[in-house]
């Protein structure tokens, strides 16, 4: 197969590491892709969200199989795009993807088919959201019904803080449009886990669980970020809890789905809180997760490829991936000043000397070969920062600490001025598990 990877973050360069090594791939683009992946696969130039450029693309190279990384696309009705010119791919219709595009449709959905999920109810207006207040306690959740790019969702700790976040949102000031219709919803407690689903529009292939790191710092102190790292260990969950999910969360999605005429084919990622009275669905999304993939790829065994492929048909071949029980992590090296302003054109160094070495990969989500202009000769580097979130190292180990220790090694390698990531990646884990 020819496969076109669309995208051009960290969790498409896993994504097509993954797929380099599928046996079933013969040529492998990415677009737009990054300069990371260039190492592994063809970058083709454009906008990922425009289905005619795609398309394009797609007979240019002879695609078989598209996989769509990040979740525009998805929202703006690339698959349905493609499919009518019966180009092969793997991510939901754009009907499907509202579960993740509106956060509305999503508590909607839950609530109409008895999918577990926090209390809530749906905002129009300011007004009405101040008055809507009073029937919560606090903290509290508030979340914009549409993609925000991970600042949609606030946490008011008081009936101040609440009216603020209101006041944001209804003016457009904190999300855009986004925000002009919201969800308030019940705080819920316990520990997070996002599980991922392979799914054909009926079955599924579940991806083992994974924990990501979204404040800034150590102890989750700081703002929140696309994602500082990730880990993947089955013990995230018991067999119990596991058993839960699937025929509560995922088969209970996916028939419902395929009753309200939209069935979902593509990765449905379920992010849970395992609240004492089980497990509940905290939000949506309809794509692999960032930094999650970096992660889980490394678990992944056989066809990766072959397995999108066939879910794209509609008849899922759970055969051709297994998984290892190795667990894996990754760690995210971020810009100084990141996820506020940062700067860019910094060189990086050290990159050669982790590629590979002692099981860790590098993935690249912010990284340039272009030599900023104005440079000093004596600065020269192969590698210059171009994101908040530049890099990421990851490994598979024999156990937790083993797969930490893996990238923890390579991070420390590698240098770039300003340079800070978490130290603390899947250390509770860690601390519990081995
Ligand atoms: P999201 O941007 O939808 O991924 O949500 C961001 C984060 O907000 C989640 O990862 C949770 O940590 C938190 N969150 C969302 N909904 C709730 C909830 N109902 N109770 C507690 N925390 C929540
Ligand atoms: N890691 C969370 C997300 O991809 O949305």
């Amino acid at each position: 197969m020819n496969v076109l990877v669309l995208g051009g973050g960290g969790r498409e360069h896993a994504l097509a590491w993954k797929l380099r090594q599928s046996p079933s791939v013969r040529g492998l683009f990415a677009l737009p892709g990054n300069d990371g992946m260039a190492q592994i696969a063809t970058l083709v130039p454009g906008n990922p969200a425009e289905a005619d450029t795609v398309a394009a693309a797609c007979r240019k190279h002879g695609i078989d199989l598209v996989v769509v990384g990040p979740e525009a696309p998805l929202a703006a009705g690339i698959v349905d795009a493609l499919q009518l010119q019966k180009i092969p791919v793997f991510g939901p219709s754009r009907a499907a993807a509202q579960l993740e595009a509106s956060k509305i449709f999503a508590k909607r959905f839950m609530e109409r088919h008895g999918v577990p999920t926090a209390a809530f109810r749906v905002c129009d207006s300011a007004g009405e959201a101040r008055q809507a207040l009073s029937a919560f306690s606090y903290p509290v959740v508030l979340k914009a019904d549409g993609l925000a790019a991970g600042k949609g969702v606030v946490l008011p700790n008081n009936r101040e803080e609440a009216l603020a976040a209101i006041e944001g949102f209804f003016s457009g000031a904190l999300v855009g449009a986004a925000g002009r219709r919201i969800v308030i919803e019940e705080f819920l407690q316990g520990p997070e886990v996002s599980l991922l689903a392979l799914c054909d529009g009926s079955r599924w292939f579940t991806l083992p669980p994974a924990q990501d790191h979204k404040r800034v710092f150590d102890n989750d102190q700081g703002p929140n970020t696309g994602g500082m790292g990730a880990y993947s260990v089955d013990a995230l969950l018991t067999h119990e809890q596991l058993q839960a999910i699937e025929s509560e969360v995922v088969q209970r999605t996916l028939r419902a789905m395929e009753r309200d005429g939209t069935p979902f084919a593509g990765v449905l990622y379920c992010g849970l809180m395992m609240t004492t009275s089980g497990p509940k669905v905290l939000e949506y999304n309809v794509r692999f997760g960032d930094p999650e993939t970096q992660a889980i790829m490394l678990r992944l065994e056989g066809d990766l490829a072959e397995m999108l492929a066939s879910a794209a048909q509609g008849r899922i071949n759970p055969g051709v991936l297994h998984i290892s029980p190795e667990p894996s992590a990754c760690v995210v090296l971020a810009s100084e000043g990141y996820p506020g302003v940062f700067q860019s054109g910094i060189p990086i160094h050290g990159l050669s000397a982790v590629d590979g070495s002692n099981g860790a990969v590098v993935f690249h989500s912010g990284t340039t070969r272009l030599r900023p202009q104005g440079l000093a000769e004596a600065e020269t580097a192969e590698w210059y920062t171009s994101g908040g979130r530049v890099l990421s190292v990851a490994s598979r180990g024999v156990t937790l600490i083993d797969a930490l220790q893996r990238c923890y090694a390579g991070a420390a390698k590698i240098q770039f001025k300003g340079a800070h990531y978490r130290r603390d990646i899947g250390a509770r884990a860690a601390r519990m598990n081995g």
